[in-house]
């Protein structure tokens, strides 16, 4: 009841208060949080979904750091694993935002304190259930990590991390924070921003933890995550389709093949035709209030060379070959 939340909220406010600070990007701070930094309004939304959220073997988790290709990947999966209920003409994705399909357990789904949300509605609606979450590998509910460590590879929710190259990924967050920052918070220069990044001091980051997190995973349990790159997705969105189907254990069937299945799919869920749709360049609140226009800006490789300076390409440069350099995520 009320009481159980305003002694929850006063829990929050007295960790929130032990919590080293930074200057944060779209909220006034960001909190140094299960060794990850955290805008303070999702910190209990995640202790609730580390306390509440029971995986099914069915779930499946869509991972990223923000910025990265998420309102694409859930867009996919969701195209992938929904195909024998909607076709090309009647398909959720014409009409609504992906995030609005697949919600995020830290924004969404657990996002009011204490509060136990009753899942078992879009259970049967959805099956399998679809979610998105930002929180790095280590802070994911236990029940997720641990579903499926039987070594039974066809059981045990399953988790699908998409990766960005690091200079797109600040320029995507750098023009985001347009729509995204509030007026009250004051600007955030570029100059600022770009130190920030390099510092990893960023929504969920560090970014080179958050994705070696996943990395790893997917290294040491590959029946359970899989980790994509947006990149490789842009070139060859087929074979990625196809490989994401697979993995989350609805591959094509020869029939679906030369019915041009994945094309269809790769088409319906691509930059463009998603920022054409009516509920993206006018619809509005599927991540925070901000316009759903805003969610779909380029959608390229590499348009990071039309905004950094010599000066910060070298610095990015050295900071990732410090944080990745001994790993195989080259980019
Ligand atoms: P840009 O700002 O570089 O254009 P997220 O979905 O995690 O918020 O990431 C947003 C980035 O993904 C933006 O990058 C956005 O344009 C791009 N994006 C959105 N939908 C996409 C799609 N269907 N295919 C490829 N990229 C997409």
């Amino acid at each position: 009841g009320e009481e159980a939340e305003e002694e929850q909220s006063n829990e929050s406010k007295q960790l929130l208060l032990s919590l080293p600070k930074e200057r944060g990007w779209r909220t006034n701070h960001l909190y140094w949080f299960q060794n990850f930094w955290c805008p303070a309004k999702e910190i209990p939304a995640i202790i609730s979904c580390q306390r509440y959220f029971q995986a099914q073997d069915s779930d499946i988790i869509l991972a990223t750091i923000p910025k990265s290709g998420t309102t694409w990947l859930k867009a996919l999966a969701f195209a992938i694993v929904n195909r024998k209920r909607f076709g090309p003409k009647n398909h959720p994705l014409l009409t609504s935002n992906p995030h609005d399909l697949v919600p995020f357990l830290e924004y969404k789904v657990y996002a009011n304190y204490n509060h136990v949300p009753d899942l078992s509605s879009s259970t049967r609606s959805c099956d399998p259930r679809l979610f998105g979450t930002h929180v790095p590998y280590a802070s994911l509910s236990d029940s997720v990590k641990k579903s499926g460590n039987n070594n039974n590879n066809d059981s045990g929710c399953r988790v699908v991390y998409l990766c960005r190259n690091p200079f797109d990924t600040f320029i995507s967050v750098w023009h985001f924070l347009k729509s995204a920052r509030p007026a009250s918070l004051g600007p955030l220069s570029m100059e600022e921003a770009f130190d920030m990044y390099c510092r990893g001091v960023i929504g969920f980051g560090p970014q080179w933890d958050h994705m070696l997190g996943y990395w790893k995973e997917s290294i040491e349990r590959p029946h359970k995550v899989l980790f994509l790159m947006y990149e490789d997705m842009k070139e060859d969105t087929g074979f990625y389709v196809r490989k994401l189907a697979e993995f989350l254990g609805y591959p094509f069937s020869l029939e679906e093949e030369r019915e041009g299945v994945v094309e269809e799919i790769s088409r319906l869920c691509s930059f463009q035709s998603l920022k054409e749709l009516e509920v993206n360049k006018t619809g509005k609140g599927a991540v925070f209030n901000i316009e759903n226009k805003s969610l779909f800006r380029k959608g390229e490789v590499g348009d990071w060379v039309n905004h950094l300076t010599p000066f910060m390409v070298e610095k990015l440069t050295k900071v990732m070959q410090q944080n990745l350099g001994g790993s195989a995520l080259a980019f």
